[in-house]
């Protein structure tokens, strides 16, 4: 009796579904469910506030020009530049101020039209709670507008999974030696 009960339940549901296929003769996709993927995953928000020490000068730089196309003295806005950076990254504009992290890669000067970068760079962190996580970001950084948008892309350890996006703005510039010191803050996504 069990049985037969079970068998004609399969066969009430074949019967109500298939027909709703074999109505629709024009898609072949249904949507079935729209749960999110991990629904027992809290994603937490993070806001960054770091001030990145960009030193071109001095006895001890830490942005380096490494390579240059033949033409970029030539171009105005130095298109073909690329330079290594391992820039400090601290709590306040101040230079002495305390050392939280490291941005770590390069800048391109990638535009023949105005100042603009392309970034790639990890803020590598070694204070608090985030020592030894990073953050990955790569984007466009026209350097003379006010404010300046690059995506954060990755990162690891506690970011990892990180997507976000990081807004850059000039805090000062020394026109003589080429330094310069620019607030970054990161507002990112991450488990
Ligand atoms: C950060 O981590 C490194 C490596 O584990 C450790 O040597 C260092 O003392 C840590 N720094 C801080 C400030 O906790």
């Amino acid at each position: 009796m069990a049985k037969l009960f079970s068998i004609s339940i399969l066969l009430l549901l074949f019967i109500t579904i298939i027909p709703s296929w074999a109505k629709d003769g024009e898609h072949y996709s249904f949507l079935l469910s729209q749960k999110p993927a991990t629904p027992r995953v809290r994603q937490k928000l993070s806001h960054l506030r770091l001030f990145w020490h960009d030193l071109v000068s001095g006895p001890d730089p830490t942005a380096v020009r490494v390579a240059q196309a033949a033409s970029a003295d030539k171009s105005a806005t130095g298109f073909g530049t690329l330079v290594m950076i391992d820039d400090a990254l601290t709590v306040s504009p101040e230079p002495t101020s305390k050392l939280v992290g490291r941005a770590q890669g390069f800048y391109a000067l990638a535009s023949k039209e105005e100042a603009a970068l392309l970034m790639s760079m990890n803020f590598a962190f070694i204070e608090g709670k985030y020592n030894g996580s990073t953050v990955t970001i790569l984007g466009r950084n026209a350097v003379f507008s006010e404010v300046r948008e690059m995506p954060v892309i990755g990162g690891s350890g506690l970011f990892r999974m990180a997507q976000g996006y990081a807004q850059a703005r000039t805090h000062s510039f020394n026109p003589k030696t080429g330094d310069a010191v620019v607030e970054y803050n990161v507002f990112v996504m991450h488990y």
